[in-house]
C-alpha cells in the first residue's frame, strides 16, 4: 500500500533534482557574448576604461576586486554597494565595513559607465562593468583570466542594514569565516583560493593593530607572525592613531603581482591579517594553503573557477532588476 506515495516521493524528489533552481534559472540566463549586438563596442571600452585608470592609480585593481567581493556577498552581484545612500535611505556602501573601500573602484565604474551609456544607452548593466573590471584587473596584475558571463541586472535594493556580519572581518574565528563562505555556497578550497585575493592591495593599520601592540601580558604580537615581520609592521604603523589612513601590503614580497606569493608567505608567519593566518594554523584550511604555495598553477585554477562562482552569485534577471542610468542611484 505505502508503494505509490514512495514512487510519488521519488518522482517529485527527482524532479526537485531536475528542474533547475530560481537562481541556477538566473544563471543559465547569463551568456559570454550577451552584449555583441545591443552593445558591440562594450569588450574594447572596458579595455580601455580599465587600462587608462590602472596606469594612472595603480591601487584600483586591488579596489575594485574587493568593491566586487563585497557586492556579491551582499544580495548577490548586482551593484547594490555602488548605490549612494539617501536621507530616506542608508545604502550598503555606508556600512561601516565598506567605508575602506577606495574610491579609485567606485570611479573606474563610473567612468566606464559614462563611456558605455554614450555609445549604447541604457543596455549594460553596472553590475556587469564590475563583474568584468574585477576580471579584466586580476589578469592585468599577472593573475588568471577567467570567463565572465554577461546578462545581469542591476538590483533594486541597497540598505547598510543589510551588511553587518555578512562580510568576513579578521577578527571573527575561522569557524566563523568557513561558516560565513559555506553559507553563500563556497567550500574550503574554494575560500582558500578567494583569500588568495589578498596577493594584491592594502591593509589599513587599524585592521591588525591588536595583534602588533599589546597583544598579550607577556608578547607585543600575536606569535603567530615573524617576529622581524611583526616589528616591521610596528613601525610601519607607528603613527596610525594621528594618521588613521597609514596601511601596508597585503602581500609584503610581490605586493604589486597577482601571483601565489600569498600563500608562500602563510607558512612564514608573513600573513598580515589574522584571517590570513588562521588559514594556515587551522587544519582544515592549511591542506589548500600548501597546495597553493606550492603550485601557482593550482592556485590560478582553483581562483578562476570560485571568481567565476562569485560572479555568479546571486545574480538578478528580468523583473528582479534594472539597467541602471548612473551606477550610483536606482532609476
Ligand atoms: C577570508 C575572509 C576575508 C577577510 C577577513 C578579509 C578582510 C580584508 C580586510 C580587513 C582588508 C583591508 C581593508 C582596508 O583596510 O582597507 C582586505 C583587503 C582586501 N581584500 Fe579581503 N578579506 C577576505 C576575503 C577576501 C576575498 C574573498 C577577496 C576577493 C575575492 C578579497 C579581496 C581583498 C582585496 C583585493 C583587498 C585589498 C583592497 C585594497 O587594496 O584596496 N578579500 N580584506
Amino acid at each position: 500500500m505505502a508503494r505509490p506515495f514512495l514512487v510519488l516521493l521519488f518522482l517529485s524528489s527527482l524532479s526537485s533534482f531536475l528542474t533547475p533552481s530560481h537562481s541556477q534559472q538566473q544563471q543559465q540566463q547569463l551568456t559570454l557574448n550577451y552584449y555583441q549586438n545591443s552593445c558591440p563596442k562594450f569588450d574594447q571600452i572596458m579595455q580601455d576604461t580599465i587600462t587608462t585608470k590602472q596606469i594612472t592609480s595603480p591601487t584600483t585593481a586591488a579596489a575594485t576586486l574587493r568593491l566586487f567581493f563585497h557586492d556579491c556577498f551582499i544580495g548577490g552581484c548586482d551593484a547594490s554597494v555602488l548605490v549612494s545612500s539617501t536621507p530616506f535611505n542608508k545604502a550598503e556602501r555606508d556600512a561601516d565595513i565598506n567605508l575602506s573601500l577606495p574610491g579609485d573602484a567606485f570611479d573606474l565604474v563610473v567612468r566606464a559607465k559614462t563611456a558605455l551609456e554614450l555609445s549604447c544607452p541604457s543596455v549594460v548593466s553596472c553590475s556587469d562593468i564590475l563583474a568584468v573590471a574585477a576580471r579584466d584587473l586580476v589578469t592585468m596584475m599577472g593573475g588568471p583570466y577567467y570567463t565572465v558571463k554577461l546578462g545581469r541586472r542591476d538590483g533594486l535594493l541597497s540598505k547598510s542594514s543589510l551588511v553587518e556580519g555578512n562580510l568576513p572581518r579578521p577578527t571573527m574565528s575561522m569557524t566563523h569565516l568557513i561558516k560565513l563562505f559555506a553559507s553563500n555556497g563556497f567550500t574550503l578550497s574554494e575560500m582558500v583560493a578567494l583569500s588568495g585575493a589578498h596577493t594584491i592591495g592594502f591593509s589599513h593599520c587599524n585592521e591588525f593593530s591588536a595583534n602588533i601592540y599589546n597583544y598579550s601580558k607577556n608578547s607585543q604580537s600575536d606569535h603567530s607572525y615573524n617576529p622581524r615581520y611583526a616589528d616591521g609592521l610596528r613601525k610601519a604603523c607607528a603613527d596610525y592613531h594621528k594618521n588613521p589612513t597609514l596601511s601596508v601590503s597585503n602581500d609584503i614580497m610581490t605586493p604589486n603581482k597577482f601571483d601565489n606569493m600569498y600563500f608562500q608567505n602563510l607558512p612564514k608567519g608573513l600573513g598580515l591579517l589574522s584571517s590570513d593566518r588562521g588559514l594556515y594554523s587551522d587544519p582544515r584550511t592549511r591542506p589548500y594553503v600548501e597546495m597553493y604555495a606550492a603550485n601557482q598553477n593550482a592556485f590560478f585554477e582553483a581562483f578562476s573557477r570560485a571568481m567565476e562562482k562569485l560572479s555568479l552569485h546571486g545574480v538578478k534577471t528580468g523583473r528582479e532588476g534594472e539597467i541602471r542610468r548612473r551606477c550610483d542611484a536606482f532609476n
